[in-house]
């Protein structure tokens, strides 16, 4: 695997190795990010050409009181794990190399990036748009692949590549989960021994909502419940909605998607599931 920190490299390099099917990450890579360069193993298969994956804790997209200075950071780990998972190449660009002085160019998505974690996270889509943007255009991926794990993320790129006539292709991976039910992500390793007990309580909260809106019945005295059931089990919960699937627009009855963001401490769990 080769591992890259510069752009003419970049470009060198990718040059060589036929179409891209990238993964881009933040690192502190866990079994849902590998899940996603397994597919890209696929994806790369299929086009006679190679992986690659960035990991690049994006300044960006983290508002002045979040845990920017505090995201785990593992690079060697994380480098061992790409190599494992066959990843042809690993792109770490520093955050000068991301984001020279004077750059005065932003991504704003509208539509999907509104509500919800737009409206918890202020400017972080923006953050998130712009460096993925960068890192399309970086590595010229033909196919750049997300978790559904960050279901409004996953529809603000879509959005972005689509309206933006980027060249490539936007590819959504399931949720990987504990087997208790919780969504994997980065942020759980910083849940204490009781919080993360009563993790599993989102998904199942996700799974019991999904079920009881299976007979198409109006969904917000059932999100109430839910909700009050969480709260009082010691959750904040930021939102849990149904909206439609790719605009996020709040709906008042299924199909669509179930999103919730809920604090456990000082941590935020999101999560989404299907509404059929
Ligand atoms: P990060 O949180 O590191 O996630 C990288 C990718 O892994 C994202 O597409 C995310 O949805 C996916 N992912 C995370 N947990 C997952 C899980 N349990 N199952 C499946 N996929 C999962 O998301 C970001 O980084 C950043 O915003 C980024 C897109 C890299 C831009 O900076």
């Amino acid at each position: 695997m080769r591992i890259v920190r510069d752009l003419p490299t970049l470009r060198a390099e990718t040059g060589k190795l036929g179409p891209i099917a990238l993964v881009p990450t933040m690192g502190a890579l866990h079994e849902g990010h590998i899940s996603l360069v397994r597919a890209a193993r696929r994806e790369a298969a299929a086009m006679g050409g190679a992986v690659a994956a960035s990991i690049f804790v994006n300044p960006l997209q983290f508002g002045p009181n979040e845990d920017l200075s505090r995201y785990p950071r593992d690079e060697e780990g994380d480098l061992r794990a790409l190599e494992a998972a066959g990843c042809d190449l690993a792109w770490l660009p520093s955050v000068g190399v991301m984001y020279p002085p004077g750059r005065a160019t932003v991504i704003d998505v509208a539509g999907p990036s509104e509500g919800w974690e737009g409206t918890a996270r202020p400017g972080h889509f923006r953050g998130v748009a712009t460096v993925c943007a960068k890192l399309f255009l970086q590595t010229g991926a033909r196919v750049a692949l997300f978790g559904e794990k960050d279901w409004q993320q996953l529809q603000v790129v879509r959005r972005m590549a689509s309206d933006l006539d980027m060249p490539l292709r936007i590819l959504g991976c399931p949720t990987v989960r504990e087997a208790d039910g919780l969504a994997m992500s980065s942020r759980n390793r910083f849940l204490a021994p009781e919080e993360r007990a009563k993790a599993p309580l989102v998904f199942e909260a996700l799974t019991q909502v999904a079920a009881t809106l299976r007979d198409g019945r109006m969904a917000e005295p059932v999100l109430a419940e839910a909700r009050a059931r969480l709260a009082a089990a010691g959750f904040a919960v930021d939102y849990l909605a149904l909206v439609e699937a790719e605009t996020l627009r709040p709906i008042m009855r299924g199909p669509g998607r179930l999103v919730i963001a809920a604090r456990l401490g000082s941590v935020r769990l999101l999560d989404n599931i299907a509404a059929a």
